[in-house]
């Protein structure tokens, strides 16, 4: 990958972050009236390395999405072929491998966020939930409720911390202030932010540090009640220490949401994740529990690669 690629592809997922208004915008032709919200999930904190015996488990209980032989392409171009792979409930479940090879566009395709981008085409099954997002009667705005997103730079919207966490709430309807106050508290604990915030919801988001920008972009994703969390490269742009807290709200999370992180960082998936996929030139090259990816690779690839031989 040369460097005016990369260059390209960073100011691509700029732009597609710039456009974070979409996971939340309203599509006035399909949505129906939304549903009152349920109640938010309660995390509880569950610090482990590697995979936890829940999403051990969990392997037995069906996956949340399901990839089925799924290429998706830029024009002629794949950014990913033939990918099979289920993802599995309330676990982490890590992306890595070289530059280009996919992770961004496969992880983008999970919540057709891959759709701002113009002349791109999705082929195969790629279900969350049993439901292929790819088919027409998908409602988009259900569907990136559902599946959330946090990108690589923390892209508050110019406004306050309450009104940050409160924008997809009021887009799903909900009016009354007590209301928005839970759920601001709510989300803000759960993105362990609440303490350090608490006394200046009203301040300007981006009055914050890049580390609690990134945790009030995690808030703010959790505001819509997704069942999945999409992270792609969520540290890149944080300092250690804010990359520490975010880790750890990740490995907190996963207790009540499944996620979905990219990484070239492979200390960091082997520290967060309970499962590792690593991708190799748009194909899924090697997927198992992180443990054995990292300890006992079964193909050549993922070995030079995690020993880093190459990437
Ligand atoms: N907007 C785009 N237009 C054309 N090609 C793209 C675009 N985004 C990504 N690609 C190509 O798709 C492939 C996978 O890219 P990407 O998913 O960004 O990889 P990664 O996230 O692993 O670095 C690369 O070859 C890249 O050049
Ligand atoms: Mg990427």
């Amino acid at each position: 990958m040369d460097i005016d690629k990369e260059n390209k592809m960073t100011s691509l997922d700029q732009t597609i972050a710039a456009n974070t208004e979409a996971l939340y915008a309203r599509d006035e032709s399909k949505s129906p009236t939304p549903a009152p919200a349920p109640a938010m999930p309660t995390p509880s904190i569950a610090v482990t390395v590697g995979a936890t015996p829940e999403a051990e488990e969990a392997v037995c209980c069906e996956p949340i999405i399901t990839s089925k032989g799924f290429d998706f392409y830029y024009g002629k171009k794949a950014g990913v072929r033939d990918i099979t792979m289920d993802i599995y409930p309330c676990a982490v479940t890590a992306i890595i491998g070289p530059s280009g090879c996919g992770k961004s566009t496969f992880l983008r395709s999970i919540n057709r966020m891959n759709d701002l981008i113009p002349n791109t085409r999705a082929a195969g099954r790629l279900a969350v939930n049993g439901q292929n997002v790819y088919e027409k009667q998908v409602n988009l705005v259900n569907l990136r409720q559902q599946v959330g997103m946090v990108f690589q730079r923390p892209n508050p919207f110019p406004k306050s911390i309450f009104d940050n966490i409160a924008y997809g709430p009021r887009l799903q309807g909900i009016r009354k202030r007590s209301r928005l106050d839970e759920i601001v508290e709510q989300c803000l604990h759960d993105a362990a932010l609440w303490k350090e915030v608490k006394d200046e919801l009203k301040k300007s988001a981006l009055a914050l540090s890049g580390g609690q920008q990134q945790r009030l972009c995690i808030a703010r994703a959790l505001a819509t009640k997704p069942k999945v969390l999409l992270m792609d490269e969520p540290c890149s742009a944080l300092d250690p220490v804010a990359t520490g807290k975010v880790e750890e709200l990740i490995r907190k999370l996963r207790t009540n949401y499944t996620i979905v992180i990219v990484t070239h960082n492979m200390q960091q998936a082997a520290r967060v994740s309970d499962r590792t996929a690593f991708f190799c030139l748009g194909e899924l090259i090697e997927y198992g529990l992180t443990r054995d990816v990292f300890t006992n690779p079964t193909n050549e690839q993922t070995e030079a690669y995690i020993t880093g031989r190459f990437g």
